[in-house]
């Protein structure tokens, strides 16, 4: 099974076409990213509108040049796949829009996937990684510990209550002046620095379940610097070290909690940019020793947002009998919002017309 992905939640343009036999073995036949961090560069952060123009003047030419590098022809796929949320909804509306225009140009099935699927099954793509398995997916957008059971199979056990792991990286990074992208700036200032220097929060420590929180910490930070007389060189190697190591070990704290909620899985999965983080990975890897349990990473390429995942997940979804029927595919509309899976009542956050947050 052939398919072409595509990919435009956030700020990266994404196209690939994956290969998947009937044995689920995957080939990723090409995987074009364009990252748009120079167009935003200068606002401090993703501009909506920005991002959606960018999507615009460059999906064409991205999907283009992944079909070419993979060697193979539109005619001879079997399905386009497209991020259909959540996500920023302007780039959402552009990438499917423009896969519904493939599939009805080219006669292929339509499949729109939620970009947290993506994320969920990226892992099989390159690892070694049956079901089921708990994932840990921290991204820029999003910090859920998930227990994936299988393709279209997925229980939130925690969520973030406030901000987004990758985007306290990010935050942080702008607090101590290292620019973007956040987290590898933050990552590289802390080489050299103390960790143990600042007494920063363990969030939630004391707190049941799974679920995040990143706000504090951050805040706390903002605070330690101001402490500080015109922070610089050594004080801010100190401030991101102490920030990144208490960050690792809030992931690795909730995690442990969520291993304990599904002790059969033995397997857990990283994805999302964050996950290229060597303290945290190396914090989870600790983790996963002392509970004997096996941890996945895949690599960096397919743990950021990539059209690889996307086009897996279609074909995924389409193997196991999933994908949507074509003409509900061809007239679903972009979400903004949309939980991978629902938590239920009374355990939603955020609220608003569009539905909850997480
Ligand atoms: O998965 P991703 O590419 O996009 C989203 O779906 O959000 O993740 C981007 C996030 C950003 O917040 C970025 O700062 C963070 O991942 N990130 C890192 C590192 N590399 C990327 N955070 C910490 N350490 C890193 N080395
Ligand atoms: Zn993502």
């Amino acid at each position: 099974m052939l398919v072409l992905g595509i990919e435009t939640s956030c700020d990266d343009t994404a196209a690939a076409v994956v290969r998947r036999s009937e044995d689920g073995a995957c080939q990723i036949l090409s995987n074009e990213v364009w990252a748009q961090h120079e167009d935003h560069a200068a606002f401090g952060g993703v501009v909506p509108e920005i991002a959606a123009r960018s999507h615009v003047e460059r999906l064409d030419g991205t999907i283009e040049r992944a079909v070419t590098k993979a060697g193979v022809s539109f005619a001879e796929l079997d399905a386009v796949a497209a991020t259909a949320g959540p996500g920023l909804v302007g780039g959402v509306l552009v990438g499917l829009t423009t896969a519904k225009a493939v599939a009805m140009a080219h006669g292929l099935r339509l499949v729109p996937l939620n970009h947290l699927e993506g994320h969920a099954l990226s892992a099989r793509m390159t690892e070694d990684a049956p079901f089921p398995y708990l994932l840990l997916l921290i991204s820029g957008g999003h910090t859920q510990l998930i227990r994936v059971l299988g393709v279209g199979k997925y229980d939130r056990l925690g969520t973030t209550i406030d901000d987004a792991a990758g985007e306290s990286f990010d935050k942080t990074a702008k607090l101590l002046g290292l620019g973007a992208p956040g987290g590898p700036r933050v990552e590289s200032a802390a080489v050299g620095g103390r960790a143990d220097r600042f007494d920063l929060p363990r969030p939630l420590l004391k707190h049941a379940g799974c679920d995040f929180s990143f706000s504090g910490l951050k805040t706390a930070v903002r605070e330690a610097a101001e402490s500080l007389d015109n922070p610089r060189g050594q004080d801010i190697a100190d401030l991101a070290a102490s920030f990144q190591d208490a960050a690792a070990r809030h992931l690795a704290q909730r995690t442990e909690k969520a291993m304990a909620m599904m002790p059969e899985a033995g397997r857990l999965v990283v994805a999302g940019g964050v996950a290229a983080n060597c303290a945290i990975k190396k914090m989870l890897q600790q983790l996963c020793a002392a509970n004997f349990w096996k941890l996945i990473v895949p690599p960096p390429k397919y743990c950021t947002d990539n059209g690889a995942m996307i086009a897996w997940a279609g074909a995924e979804r389409l193997a196991a009998g999933l994908a949507m029927p074509q003409e509900e595919a061809m007239g679903l509309a972009p979400r903004a919002r949309w939980p991978l899976a629902d938590p239920g009542e009374g355990k939603r956050f955020g609220s608003g017309r569009k539905g909850p947050k997480a």
